[in-house]
């Protein structure tokens, strides 16, 4: 049995890890840190009462707590953070304080208890390309972060690879294209096109809307996830995505095709 310490569990991409975590590997013991933000929700988990999971309020700050939990879990994995760009961009502080400067408790404590760490990052760390480019990013690119968000991303990447480099900490990092799939908060683009479509609402689209985005069905990156915690190098970065390039108006033109709706439901914002 592997106990696995998992923070920002009751988020998207947090709950859905839970929920594969949980039917793929049974045995296991799940202890889930979330701070209870307006992107937390217990619906998400599917099996919130079976003896093998366990849930604690608490910011990932919070060091008292950290140290509790860490120290009795065998593999720590980071989901924890605030996720929308949007927000990072009107008040940027929250994102410093849980992406950036929460995450300095774990890579600290890893190693004092000599612990496994993973840390779940974005490809928005490496910026954009232009709409016609034929290179890719890959392991070596340069980080680029275009908005406060990415940027607290970034930061908490090197700081991780410099706990791995400095002090040898067993961690690896995943930055992940965009995730589609159940559990996501209607702030995001998907969910919110279908329910302000279902209801015959605006649907705000950036600009043109012609932006393309890799977007990954989240079960696959848990996959991935369970893969890199299982067999990782460490001290490795990997990036992962499914090679499943849309730009957000296709996106949105196949959702409302599919539900039957026009498009002048949609708004250029
Ligand atoms: N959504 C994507 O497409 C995507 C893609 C690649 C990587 N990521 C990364 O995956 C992780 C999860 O993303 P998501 O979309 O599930 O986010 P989310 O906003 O849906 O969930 C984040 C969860 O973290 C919790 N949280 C926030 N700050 C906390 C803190 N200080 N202490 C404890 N809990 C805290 C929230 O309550 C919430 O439950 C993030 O680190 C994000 O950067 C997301």
């Amino acid at each position: 049995m592997v106990k696995l310490l998992v923070t920002g569990g009751l988020g998207f991409i947090g709950s859905n890890f839970i929920n594969y975590w949980h039917s793929n590997h049974p045995k296991d013991y799940i202890v889930n840190v979330d701070k209870l933000t307006y992107a937390a929700n217990f619906d998400n988990i599917n099996e919130p009462n079976i003896d093998n999971y366990r849930f604690v309020k608490a910011d990932i700050n919070d060091r008292k707590v950290m140290e509790e939990v860490i120290s009795a879990s065998d593999t720590v994995i980071n989901f924890a953070a605030e996720s929308h760009v949007d927000t990072s961009i009107v008040s940027p502080e929250e994102f410093l304080k849980s992406n950036y400067m929460g995450v300095f408790n774990i890579p600290e404590l890893v190693r004092k208890y000599d612990k496994r760490f993973h840390q779940v990052s974005t490809d928005e760390v490496y910026g954009s390309l232009s709409l016609n480019a034929l290179d890719r990013f890959d392991e070596n690119s340069c980080y680029n972060p275009e908005n406060p968000y990415s940027s607290t991303k970034a930061s908490a990447d090197l700081l991780v690879r410099s706990y791995a480099n400095t002090y040898g900490i067993k961690a690896t990092i995943t930055n992940c294209s965009n995730n589609f799939g159940p559990n996501q908060h209607p702030e995001k683009l998907i969910p919110k096109t279908i329910l302000n479509a279902l209801s015959n609402q605006r649907i705000p689209i950036y600009g043109s809307g012609k932006q393309v985005r890799d977007r990954i069905y989240v079960e696959d990156h848990c996959r991935a996830l369970d893969l890199i915690i299982h067999n990782g190098r460490i001290g490795e970065t990997y990036l992962v995505s499914a090679e499943n390039k849309m730009s957000n108006i296709d996106v949105v033109n196949r959702i409302l095709g599919i539900l039957d709706k026009r498009g002048n439901l949609i708004e250029h914002v």
